[in-house]
């Protein structure tokens, strides 16, 4: 193979650049941080391929810089972080990492929603702080997860991994989708709901959507407008798919009871944020897929994509379908 180069512009956790090394030239620079755009584009105008995390924005000023391009290989399921179509335009391919970290972000969307519901963070601050004086009848109670209803807007791969560790906690699910998937209502009771109903008859409405134009500012003011005055939000999807203003309002207004959130419009939030400010709610700082075996694989299946491009191929996880026919 003509020796193509591929830029990663940062640490890589298992054993993908030797897998790449043996097929193609690597520019790999192993930080944890972010590059300076200056250096990022430095290295982008040598490379014919790019490994990135969802981090690294792929405009078209990027583009720009970019002239041998040929594939751009995410690591991560989402791939909002791409122009899809300046990249289409350019034929260059684009991939994601799907499948892989569905179980661990599910996992994760779970345990924000446990931890809102029962104030796991606030409660271990106290402990931490020396305000665990003795038992009081009302010492930071929470909310019952158990038996409760859960709505579930987004019923794809992770959707429904969260919503069969929710059948799990006896709660009821409801969910909502552009398609109904009437196996897994029969296989875990789980039941379709318009997006209103769900959002008016959820104790939980949680997010899973991907950002498209079509999710982007999905739940905003009217929507939470509609919810319980006690339900619980959580996002561990993309801050972009909410309103985040209206959100900071409903609470601030108490229209709904607490908040648990992993995505933000801006990443990272800042400490100063109302949102981080507030006691009910719970900000995690965008960890859904943070394994050790998760990332790794992540990274497995974008060097993998890169591999099977360079070699002529179509990439098992095209992103950008009007490439598949070049
Ligand atoms: C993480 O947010 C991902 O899209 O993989």
């Amino acid at each position: 193979m003509n020796k193509f180069r591929v830029f990663i512009p940062n640490k890589i956790l298992g054993n993908a650049v030797d897998y790449l090394k043996q097929y193609v030239d690597v520019d790999y620079i192993p930080v944890e941080d972010m590059l300076s755009s200056k250096e990022f584009l430095a290295h982008v105008s040598q490379a014919d391929g790019l490994m990135i995390p969802s981090r690294n924005k792929i405009t078209k000023t990027v583009l720009e810089q970019a002239p041998h391009l040929k594939a751009v290989c995410n690591m991560a399921v989402g791939f909002d972080n791409l122009d899809l179509k300046a990249l289409t335009d350019r034929g260059i391919y684009a991939t994601n990492a799907p499948g892989v970290l569905t179980e661990t972000t599910a996992d994760l969307a779970f345990g924000l929603l446990l931890a809102t519901a029962r104030r796991i963070p606030e409660a271990d601050e106290f402990v931490q702080q020396g305000q665990w004086l003795g038992w009081k009848p009302s010492m930071l109670l929470g909310h019952e997860v158990h038996g409760q209803t859960l709505g579930i807007i987004g019923y794809g791969r992770i959707g429904r991994a969260i919503a069969r560790r929710a059948v799990g906690f006896d709660m009821q699910v409801l969910y909502n989708d552009q398609v109904r998937n009437q196996e897994e209502e029969a296989r875990y009771g789980t039941t379709f709901a318009e997006r209103d109903e769900l959002i008016k008859n959820s104790d939980f409405v949680l997010l899973q959507v991907p950002l498209t134009p079509e999710t982007k500012g999905i739940i905003g003011a009217r929507e939470f407008g509609l919810m319980k005055k006690n339900a619980i939000f959580i996002n561990a999807s993309r801050g972009q798919v909410i309103d985040q203003n209206a959100l900071t309002q409903a609470l601030a207004e108490e229209k709904i009871a607490a908040a648990g959130l992993d995505t933000y419009i801006d990443e990272p939030i800042k400490p100063n944020d109302p949102l981080v400010q507030m006691k009910n709610v719970v900000t995690l700082p965008h960890i859904g897929s943070a394994t050790l075996e998760t990332r790794t694989a992540m990274e497995s299946i974008a060097a993998k994509n890169m591999i099977q491009i360079f070699n002529g191929g179509i990439p098992d996880n095209l992103v950008n379908e009007k490439l598949r026919t070049k």
